[in-house]
């Protein structure tokens, strides 16, 4: 078949599963399974800068995750803090300036500890101008929180008086959501199909690439296999 487009795909949105089916295969506990996850999000970063990708949306925390093991839990508030945190060094956020990344967490991010969201709130408040890089996680997300969140907002407006129900349409609910930019190809690791609430507005006319490896054994070579099979398919957005 003979590719339709010739592009990477501008916003390219992954959800990273399997980080503790690989952490069972080297027979370490399930939990540092993470930190190769945090390894390969760097490495996933630069690759997708060096391709030409101008956004990121990584499904690093679902609401349900809440839900996790206590020590496990806790072990990824305490990977999620300094990983924030050292962002926030000034090298970093010079480093970030630089390069033109904005950082930003999409999601119910009052639910973590308070040290996580200020180290959060810290680095988007510090990359907020830059650009053209956009680098989302989506942590405490959930696209059915998302969704009734936006709602609250719309409900609010009418209720404030300033959005007549008759004006509600696609467009205006889009503007109420955490993000209103949409992925054009959505990558989830380990084997699984399935999209599990994963930017279930934007990501109506995403293309999906299911990739059998666990998160940490992403290769670059299944970052290029995604994308090439992006560019064979014929996006017709319904017409
Ligand atoms: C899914 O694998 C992964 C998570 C729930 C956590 C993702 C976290 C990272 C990639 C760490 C880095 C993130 C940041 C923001 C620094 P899983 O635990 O569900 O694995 P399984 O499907 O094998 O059980």
């Amino acid at each position: 078949m003979e590719p339709t487009t010739n592009a990477v795909p501008k916003h390219l949105g992954i959800i990273m599963d399997g980080n503790r089916r690989f952490a069972k295969r080297l027979m370490i506990k399930p939990w540092q399974g993470h930190e190769w996850g945090a390894k390969k999000l760097k490495d996933v970063l630069s690759w997708c800068r060096d391709l030409g990708v101008k956004e990121l949306t990584l499904y690093a925390f679902s609401i349900e995750n809440f839900d996790r093991p206590k020590q496990e839990f806790d072990y990824l508030m305490g990977l999620f803090r300094d990983e924030f945190r050292d962002l926030y060094t000034p090298e970093n956020v010079t480093k970030l300036q630089q390069e033109g990344v904005r950082v930003n967490v999409l999601g119910r991010i009052g639910m973590f500890p308070a040290d996580v969201q200020d180290a959060m709130r810290k680095v988007m408040d510090a990359t907020q101008k830059n650009a053209p890089y956009v680098v989302n996680f989506a942590m405490a997300y959930g696209g059915r929180a998302e969704i009734i969140d936006a709602t609250r907002k719309v409900a609010q407006l009418v209720k404030d008086g300033t959005l007549d129900v008759d004006k509600i349409n696609e467009d205006v609910f889009q503007k109420q959501l955490y993000t209103e930019s949409e992925p054009d190809l959505i990558i989830r690791t380990s084997g699984e199909q399935r999209i599990s609430g994963f930017m279930l507005w934007q990501g109506s006319y995403a293309e999906l690439f299911f990739c059998k490896n666990n998160w940490p054994d992403f290769s670059k070579e299944d970052l290029l296999e995604a994308i090439a099979s992006y560019n064979h398919r014929d996006r017709r957005f319904g017409k």
